[in-house]
């Protein structure tokens, strides 16, 4: 358990997909929460967390299932308001006297309105401004009969009960997802739950550094942290805070592995070092990595040769720090979330994602990780509250491998010359444009293909570009940028008159899925 000065709400973790985002909108109401997987919900644990309020989460099981998901039944003597949310709602009915029934044609899997009853309750306040109300729902079994003291208080075609409450004992329990998009109003629930529970919004991001620096500082002693430093946004405001921590203890690494961006590399140890002052060992290993990488050109063979050099040396270059106990990352909290696996297996591996996994062990280094409470904007915002410059927190994500996965086929330092120009003027134009923030990734992949063009009055065979650019929420998902054709047609123009060896470019209008938004 990790915060203690805040009240704080605990989310019961019953498998839902979507229960990261029940603690993202609480997060957004500046509300402490903390997302705990049921098994691990004990009488001890309740006693010691001592929430102010608590959830309990969606989840595939159906309360029929042999061991079926259950809180421990002291939860509902505890006082304190608790809401269930959809395998919540029919868990919560099943142990307080109420009945669930199993699907057979009453399942209802996305968009459905609830209507509301006569009676109203607070946390329904702001809700059914229209006669209905539109909300998600994917759920399987349905409540058939509430528990005693429980009233309805609005339904939906294919669930009579899709909210419910004991209003004396507050607690509120709904067949739909209040916590996803497709639930426009959603946020309003949560924000009268958390209300109603009491809670002050006190969770800021000014809060959240202090807590943080006392943790790091309590964790580490007097010990030697060391940083992967990549010049991404997460690693950077890791090693930022960290410092703010501990000062001289960390020490950062950056390994330039030769697949940086134009200028990347100086801008990473200007920033870090001359401005932060922070200890920073630089190493270019660009003829190492590039040198192993040579005649590659299978995706994943290329990304495994990467990962696996950037562990030999970051642990050649970490010794040189001397006796440090920890390692830092930038880990966040979608990364390392505690979610029960009921699929019982991993999923597929579509890209083996280069970081820095097998190190800690192989050096026998403890990890500190400041971020794995945060999602991706709130570490942009711990970032500002830091001080770190905009320009640099709005940065694009860039991959580990960085240009080697998008550059298909063979790497060469002849195209990857090429490609850092292209990208470079690509860049420029997006900002140029007013169109970065915009964005939640731009880059240009140079493509294994040469073509004939006409320049002047002379023949050109050079190498064709694809431009990407995509918007997204959290890279899972993501859709092309509609840029217009004018933008379009003045960035192919700048980047085949600025960059010799381009001589066609083309735009990828791929979504993800299907395609990804890397080309390896
Ligand atoms: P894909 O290509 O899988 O990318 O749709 C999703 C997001 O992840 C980034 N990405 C990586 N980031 N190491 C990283 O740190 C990697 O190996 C890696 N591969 C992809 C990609 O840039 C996008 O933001």
């Amino acid at each position: 358990m990790s915060d203690t000065s805040h009240d704080r709400l605990l989310i019961i973790d019953f498998g839902s997909q979507v229960t990261q985002l029940i603690a993202r909108r609480l997060r957004e109401l500046n509300v402490y929460c903390e997302i705990h997987p049921y098994q691990n919900v004990t009488d001890a644990f309740l006693a010691e967390f001592a929430p102010k309020a608590v959830i309990f989460s969606g989840g595939p099981a159906s309360v029929f299932d042999d061991g079926a998901p259950q809180p421990p039944a002291s939860v509902f003597e505890m006082g304190v308001p608790i809401l269930g949310i959809c395998y919540g709602q029919q868990v919560m009915m099943h142990m307080l006297g109420g009945k669930v029934e199993q699907g057979h044609g009453t399942a209802e899997f996305g968009r459905a309105y609830v209507t509301p009853s006569d009676a109203r309750i607070d946390l329904l306040n702001g809700w059914f401004l229209e006669a209905k109300e539109q909300v998600w729902m994917s759920h399987g079994d349905h409540v058939s009969q509430i528990a005693p003291g429980f009233e309805v208080y609005g339904t939906s075609p294919n669930a009579p009960f899709a909210i419910t409450a004991d209003v004396a004992r507050n607690f509120f329990a709904v067949q739909f997802h209040p916590e996803v998009h497709h639930t426009p109003n959603g946020k309003t629930l949560y924000e009268n739950f958390v209300k109603l529970a009491g809670f002050t919004g006190d969770w800021t991001m000014g809060a959240y550094r202090e807590e943080a620096i006392r943790k790091i500082r309590e964790q580490v002693g007097d010990a030697k942290v060391i940083c992967g430093l990549s010049g991404g946004v997460d690693s950077s405001v890791a090693a930022v805070l960290i410092h703010e921590a501990i000062g001289d203890q960390l020490t950062c690494v950056f390994v330039d592995h030769g697949l940086l961006r134009h200028n990347e590399a100086d801008e990473v140890v200007t920033m870090f070092r001359d401005h932060y002052n922070m200890p920073l060992i630089h190493v270019d290993e660009s003829d190492l990595f590039l040198g192993e990488l040579e005649g590659q050109s299978d995706p994943e063979t290329k990304r495994k040769i990467i990962g696996k050099l950037f562990i030999d040396v970051f642990q050649k270059h970490a010794t040189e720090v001397g006796g440090a106990k920890f390692l830092a990352q930038g880990t966040l909290y979608p990364d390392v979330i505690e979610s029960v696996s009921f699929s019982g297996g991993p999923s597929v591996t579509i890209k083996s994602h280069h970081n820095v996994g097998g190190l800690p062990e192989k050096m026998g280094l403890k990890l500190v990780e400041p971020l794995r409470e945060l999602f991706k904007d709130e570490v942009r915002a711990l970032g500002r509250e830091l001080g770190l410059p905009d320009s640099f927190i709005g940065r694009h994500p860039f991959p580990g491998p960085g240009l080697a996965i998008r550059c298909p086929g063979d790497i060469t330092r002849e195209k990857l010359d090429i490609l850092r120009k292209a990208d470079a003027v690509y860049i420029d134009q997006i900002r140029k444009h007013g169109l970065y923030d915009e964005i939640w990734q731009a880059f240009v992949a140079i493509l294994p293909v040469r073509t004939v063009g006409v320049m002047g009055d002379f023949r050109t065979y050079d190498y064709a570009c694809a431009l990407r650019a995509v918007t997204s929420v959290d890279g899972m998902t993501a859709d092309y940028y509609p840029f217009s054709h004018e933008f379009l047609g003045e960035t192919a123009t700048r980047i085949i008159n600025e960059v010799k060896g381009i001589n066609r470019v083309t735009y990828d209008i791929t979504s993800k899925p299907p395609g990804t938004i890397e080309w390896e």
